[in-house]
């Protein structure tokens, strides 16, 4: 994907504020920390677009960004940090919610998981349902620079058997760090619209 633009359009907190220009969106989900943000400034070969925290639950908002004015990568707030209140974890799962159930022109949903860990059974239940809207086909592994490259394919098996995954959907191991995997991640996004 030749990035030749991108830009934060909104960072809404209620539909109302969403983009109107209907164009295509990938959003981005996972657990707090997985590094949604940090992935996705790296895919745009930005430093700063979307903000990054070594603290969990920095985004709090879905960020819209728009790239080459065609379609939209999504940031969206992550789960399962457990010191955010309950009120503020009924509020996050309102949020995703409305977005996640009501958006027509959301084109695919991509489950970022920790490459070093087994998915949490929130990730599991996350990619259950966003298998179950028709999303899910791409599933991206992050922080690959914390692996040797000799327990990589053991550590993707581990979170492919235990999401379920089935062969057509990818796993694509990226490091922002390293900024590895990105063209990978790139391609498979690509496949999305030619299909
Ligand atoms: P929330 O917005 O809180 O849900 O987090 P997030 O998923 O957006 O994570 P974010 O991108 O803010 O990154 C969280 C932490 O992980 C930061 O300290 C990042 O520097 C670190 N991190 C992100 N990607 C990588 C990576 O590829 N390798 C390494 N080693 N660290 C990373
Ligand atoms: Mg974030």
């Amino acid at each position: 994907m030749k990035i030749k633009t991108s830009d934060i359009v909104i960072s809404a907190v209620a539909p109302s504020q969403y983009p109107e220009d209907m164009l295509p969106e990938i959003a981005v989900v996972g657990r707090s920390n997985v590094g949604k943000s940090s992935t996705i400034n790296t895919m745009l070969g930005r430093k700063k677009l979307a903000r990054v925290s070594a603290t969990p639950g920095k985004t709090r908002t879905i960020n819209f960004f728009i790239i080459n004015k065609e379609f939209y990568l999504v940031d969206l707030p992550g789960y399962g940090y457990a010191k955010v209140s309950k009120t503020e974890k009924a509020s996050w799962g309102k949020i995703m919610e409305t977005y996640l159930t009501n958006r027509k022109n959301l084109q695919e949903v991509i489950l970022l998981v920790d490459i070093r860990h087994e998915p949490t059974n929130d990730d599991k239940m996350m990619y259950d349902w966003i298998k179950h809207f028709g999303f899910g086909s791409i599933v991206i592994a992050t922080k690959s620079d914390k692996v040797s490259r000799s327990q990589l394919q053991k550590h993707l098996k581990v979170i492919r058997q235990s999401l379920q995954m089935s062969k057509e959907d990818k796993i694509v191991p990226v490091s922002s760090l390293k900024k590895q995997g990105i063209e990978d991640a790139w391609h498979h996004i690509e496949e999305l619209f030619i299909e």
